[in-house]
C-alpha cells in the first residue's frame, strides 16, 4: 500500500504512449494517457507527451506546428528519418509531440496492419529520447505505457546512457494489459537497435528465439505500476501472469497497483457535451430523457418501464462475451428487458450480436462501430451496464457507469473487483451486481438479480434503486484522487 506524502517538488515528466485521446484511442489506454498527464500538469508538473502521428491524428481538420523538421538516426540496420509536430492536450498547455514518419504511421488502424509492428513502436521509443535531446528536456521521470513503449528503460541504460541529459531520469512502466506483450522473433532485438544492449536482454528468451518488448521493460524499469491493486496481485500468479508472473513476483517490491480514475472534463453527466440532456446526483430527470433518446436513436420501442442494459466494449476474448452466447437469448426470451450494444472486434462476437438483434428486434440493438458520442449516451441512457470480463486490469466503463447512475453488472476480477461493491438491498449497501465465478450460471444469476431489483417499481423499490444509483455517483472516482499515488511512485523511483 502506498503512503502518500503530500508535498512533491515539481518534476519534469516524459509520458510516452501509443494512444492519447482524443488524437488516437482504441480503448482505455487512450483515456488514461490523456487524463493522467492532465492531472499531473494540474498538480504543477512539467509534463510532455510523445505519441505517433497516425493518419487519424490529422482528422477533424486538426493542424499542428512543426517543431523539429528532421531527425535522422540509425536504428540497427535501419536509417530512420522523422519529423516532429506539436500540439496541446485539449484543455491544458501540456505539449503533445507527434512523431511523423508516414511509412510507419500513416495507416488506417492504430495497430496490426503490417508485419513491422516492432519497427513502428521501436522507432517511437527512440524518437521520444531523440526529441528530449533536441529540445534539451531533461526528464526526471520517463513514464512508459504497455509493450509499445517498454524499450525506454533499456534504451536509457544502454544506447542513450552516455548522455548527461538523462543522468537523473528514472523510469516507470505501467502495465495496462498483460494480454499484449509485443513478443517477436529474436532478430527483432537487432532490428530495433538493441545490438549494443544484447547482454541486458533476457538471454533465455533470446536462445529460445524470442524477444519481448514488455518483458524487457519490466526487467529494467525502476518502478512498475498496474491499473488496480487486485490485478497487481493477480498477475503475480500463473493463472493471470501470462508467462510473466515469475518476473513480476521477483519485482513485487517495485510493483504498485493504482486504480484508474475518471477524467471529470470528459465523463461527467452534469457537463457531458455528448448528452442531449444533462443531469446530476440531485436531479436525475435528465437521465430518463437520455434513456428515451437512446431507445429512439437505437430504434427500440420507447418504453420507460422496460430496463435497458448497455454494453460498450472492444469485442474480444478478454471481455467475457463467450458467456453471453448462451445466456442472453435465454434471458431475453424470459424477461422484459432491452439490450443496447456498441462495439467492434472479433467476428464471432459481432456475428452473435447481429444475430441477437435480428432474433429480438424489439429488445436488442447492436451498433458495430466505434463512436464516442454513442458511448456516452449509452452510459447515461441505460439502466444497467454489463461488463462480464474474463479478466480486467482496471476497466473504465464500469467507473463511467457508476458516475452516470447506471449500476454495473460485473465479474469479480481485477479492477472490477476493486471498484464495484455487491448490492445488498437489506443493508442498503453496494454499488452494482457482482458475480464471483466466470460461468454462465454466475452471469445469469447476476442479470436476474439486477433485473429483479430494477423491477421493484413501488415507491420503496424506486427509492432503494435511487439510493443505489446515488451511491455510485457519489464515489470519489476522479483522477485528482489518484494522481498522488503516481507521484509517490515517481518519488520512490527517484529515491531508489
Ligand atoms: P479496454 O481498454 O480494455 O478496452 P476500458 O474499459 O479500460 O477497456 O476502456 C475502454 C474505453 O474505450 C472506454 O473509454 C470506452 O468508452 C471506449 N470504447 C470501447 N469500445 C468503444 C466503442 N465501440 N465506441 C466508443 N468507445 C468505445
Ligand atoms: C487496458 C485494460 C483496461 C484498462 C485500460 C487502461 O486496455 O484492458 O482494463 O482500464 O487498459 O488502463
Amino acid at each position: 500500500m502506498l503512503r502518500i506524502i503530500c508535498y512533491f517538488p515539481s518534476m519534469r515528466i516524459l509520458f510516452v504512449s501509443s494512444e492519447v485521446a482524443p488524437f488516437a484511442k482504441s480503448g482505455g489506454l487512450g483515456d488514461v494517457s490523456a487524463a493522467l498527464p492532465r492531472q499531473l500538469a494540474a498538480a504543477g508538473h512539467d509534463v510532455r507527451i510523445v505519441m505517433p502521428m497516425y493518419a487519424r491524428v490529422h482528422d477533424h481538420g486538426r493542424t499542428f506546428t512543426e517543431v523539429i523538421p528532421q531527425i535522422a538516426f540509425d536504428m540497427g540496420p535501419h536509417q530512420i528519418h522523422l519529423g516532429v509536430f506539436a500540439g496541446e492536450l485539449p484543455g491544458t498547455q501540456v505539449p503533445v509531440y507527434f512523431v511523423r514518419c508516414p511509412a510507419l504511421y500513416d495507416r488506417r488502424s492504430i495497430y496490426g496492419s503490417g508485419d513491422d509492428e516492432h519497427l513502428r513502436f521501436g522507432v517511437l521509443n527512440w524518437a521520444a529520447l531523440k526529441i528530449c535531446q533536441r529540445l534539451g528536456f531533461a526528464p526526471d521521470i520517463v513514464h512508459a505505457n504497455d509493450w509499445q513503449t517498454a524499450l525506454l528503460p533499456v534504451l536509457l541504460r544502454s544506447v542513450f546512457a552516455w548522455d548527461r541529459l538523462f543522468a537523473g531520469a528514472r523510469t516507470v512502466l505501467t502495465l495496462h494489459n498483460l494480454g499484449h506483450q509485443g513478443t517477436f522473433a529474436a532478430g527483432a532485438a537487432l532490428d530495433v537497435g538493441l545490438g549494443p544492449a544484447l547482454e541486458l536482454l533476457h538471454q533465455g528468451e533470446l536462445r529460445a528465439g524470442r524477444f519481448g518488448f514488455l518483458l524487457t521493460g519490466l526487467l529494467h524499469a525502476h518502478a512498475l505500476t498496474t491499473v488496480s491493486r487486485t490485478y497487481a496481485a493477480e498477475i503475480q500468479t500463473p493463472q493471470h501472469g501470462v508467462g510473466l508472473d515469475p518476473y513480476l513476483r521477483a519485482r513485487h517490491d517495485s510493483l504498485f497497483g493504482i486504480l484508474n480514475g475518471i477524467d471529470d472534463q470528459e465523463w461527467h453527466p452534469a457537463v457531458d457535451v455528448h448528452l442531449p440532456h444533462r443531469y446530476s446526483i440531485d436531479d436525475l430527470s435528465g437521465k430518463a430523457r437520455c434513456k428515451a433518446a437512446l431507445q429512439e436513436g437505437m430504434h427500440l420501442p420507447d418504453a420507460p418501464d422496460v430496463p435497458v442494459i448497455g454494453v460498450v466494449s472492444r469485442l474480444v476474448w478478454q471481455k467475457g462475451f463467450d458467456l453471453c452466447l448462451g445466456v442472453l437469448p435465454h434471458l431475453l426470451r424470459r424477461r422484459s428487458a432491452q439490450l443496447v450494444v456498441l462495439g467492434t472486434g472479433e467476428h464471432r462476437y459481432e456475428a452473435f450480436f447481429h444475430q441477437l438483434a435480428r432474433a429480438f428486434p424489439r429488445q436488442v440493438a447492436y451498433q458495430s462501430a466505434f463512436s464516442e458520442p454513442r458511448a456516452h449516451l449509452i452510459e447515461a441512457g441505460a439502466d444497467l451496464f454489463l461488463m462480464p470480463s474474463r479478466y480486467e486490469p482496471c476497466g473504465l466503463n464500469q467507473l463511467y457507469s457508476l458516475r452516470y447512475g447506471t449500476p454495473p453488472i460485473v465479474h469479480r476480477t481485477g479492477g472490477l473487483a476493486d471498484s464495484v461493491w455487491p448490492y445488498d438491498a437489506d443493508a442498503d449497501r453496494g454499488t452494482g451486481f457482482v458475480f464471483d465465478h466466470f460461468t454462465e450460471v454466475g452471469l445469469y444469476w447476476a442479470l436476474n438479480h439486477a433485473l429483479d431489483h430494477w423491477g421493484q417499481r413501488d415507491e420503496a423499490g424506486r427509492a432503494r434503486w435511487l439510493a443505489l444509483q446515488r451511491r455510485g455517483m457519489a464515489l470519489p472516482l476522479g483522477w485528482q484522487h489518484r494522481v498522488g499515488e503516481y507521484l509517490e511512485v515517481y518519488r520512490r523511483a527517484s529515491a531508489g
